[in-house]
């Protein structure tokens, strides 16, 4: 198979009538049928109109996309995220093959994607390349974390192996069937008598003006406190514009985010969160959780979780699961999330390429 490789810009609109328009939507069922294929079907499901706002990019992360062709047929695709704030030496890739494309023709695909990648980020003067592939609990390979792998043989991460990388991360993609959680009304009502001097408050999309300071620090101690391996990445500035964007991108094309917080009932400060977003499909996504290292210890990150999740089911009735991804080391996560009911679906490695070494 000869894989020729294409950057196109983000059409203006999903409809939009001309060859970036008709690229765009063929890739959208692309990365619809490879994610069906990697994470299950109806997980980590895209729509037309939830990609054109993530291809666009923030003021915070520009975006580059890549598509790869055999013929006429697209049989790949390469996203570019390059951030312009903080930690602007790295890209970070996500890559698509068709599933249908296998053996040598998908190791051919992914080789020619990643060569395209290095050569997008080398373009955009960036020195380290984050890259991905399909991880196990332990593989042949183990994370420089210590924590899951990948086996030998995996066309992505071959391509990137080839080229130096290192395995710096493995990533736990988890569901929870909402309908399995029965006994959520007293599960809630328990991990309310446990913390004692915090109180929980939920509201849905921006967050209301007082609590926005609390939240910009949330936000700034995600970036420092989620373990991130070997990665290099900066600690991240959340300025109240940052924030204002970030949220809007979240909610664009129709997608909808809820939020749940806990207060500290005496300093009055916001000292933890967690985030779900859902589009019309059932599958809700939980974003960010955590609670600030202070406060810790009294479970709060189990308290955010069901806070969360009662609230999903009273605002958006035909939610039917939620899914999150977890540092495979996040121990202290995973443990809440085991708690509530979350199952490993699979796992997904994040490589680290640093150019010229
Ligand atoms: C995941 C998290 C919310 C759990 O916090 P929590 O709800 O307060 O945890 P628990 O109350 O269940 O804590 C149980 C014990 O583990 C300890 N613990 C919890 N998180 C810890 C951490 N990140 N590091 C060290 N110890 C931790 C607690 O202090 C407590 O210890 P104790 O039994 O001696 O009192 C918290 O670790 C966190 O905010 N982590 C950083 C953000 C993060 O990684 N988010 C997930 C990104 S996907």
């Amino acid at each position: 198979m000869i894989v020729r490789v294409e950057r196109f810009k983000v059409p203006d609109t999903v409809e939009e009538q001309s060859l970036r328009g008709d690229v765009f939507r063929r890739g959208v069922r692309l990365v619809n049928d490879s994610n069906a294929a990697v994470f299950g079907e109806g997980n980590q499901t895209v729509t037309a109109a939830t990609s054109i706002v993530a291809l666009r990019g923030t003021r915070a992360e520009r975006a580059e996309t890549i598509y790869a062709f055999a013929g006429d047929t697209l049989v790949g695709i390469a996203t570019l995220f390059l951030p312009t704030a903080e930690s602007t030496n790295v890209a970070d890739t996500v890559l698509y093959v068709d599933p249908s494309v296998t053996g040598e023709a998908r190791a051919e695909a992914f080789e020619s994607l990643v060569q395209a990648s290095v050569d997008c980020a080398t373009e955009f003067e960036r020195t380290t390349v984050f890259g991905g592939g399909e991880g196990v609990r332990d593989g042949d390979i183990t994370a420089t974390t210590g924590y899951g792998g990948v086996n030998r043989g995996d066309p992505e991460s071959e391509a990137w192996l080839r080229r130096g990388a290192t395995l710096s991360q493995v990533y736990r993609y988890g569901k929870l069937d909402l309908e399995s959680l029965t006994d959520l009304d007293q599960r809630l009502a328990d991990a309310e008598l446990r913390s004692r001097g915090y109180r929980v408050i939920t509201w849905g999309g921006e967050t209301p003006d007082h609590y926005r300071a609390d939240m910009r620090t949330l936000h700034e101690r995600m970036s420092t406190d989620s373990p991130i391996g070997d990665l290099e990445l900066e600690p991240e500035r959340w300025s109240d514009e940052r924030l204002a964007e970030f949220e809007r991108y979240k909610m664009g094309s129709g997608r909808r985010m809820f939020a749940a917080a806990v207060q500290h009932e005496e300093s009055g400060r916001l000292v933890g969160y967690t985030q779900l977003v859902i589009a019309d499909d059932p599958s809700a996504r939980q974003h960010n959780l955590i609670v600030l290292q202070e406060h810790r210890g009294h479970r709060l990150g189990e308290l955010l979780k069901l806070a969360g999740i009662a609230q999903l089911r009273r605002e958006v009735p035909y939610a039917d699961r939620i899914t999150t991804m977890n540092a495979e080391e996040n121990r202290h996560m995973i443990r809440v999330n085991e708690a509530v009911g979350f199952e490993p679906v699979t796992w997904t490695v994040v490589w680290q390429l640093r150019l010229g070494s």
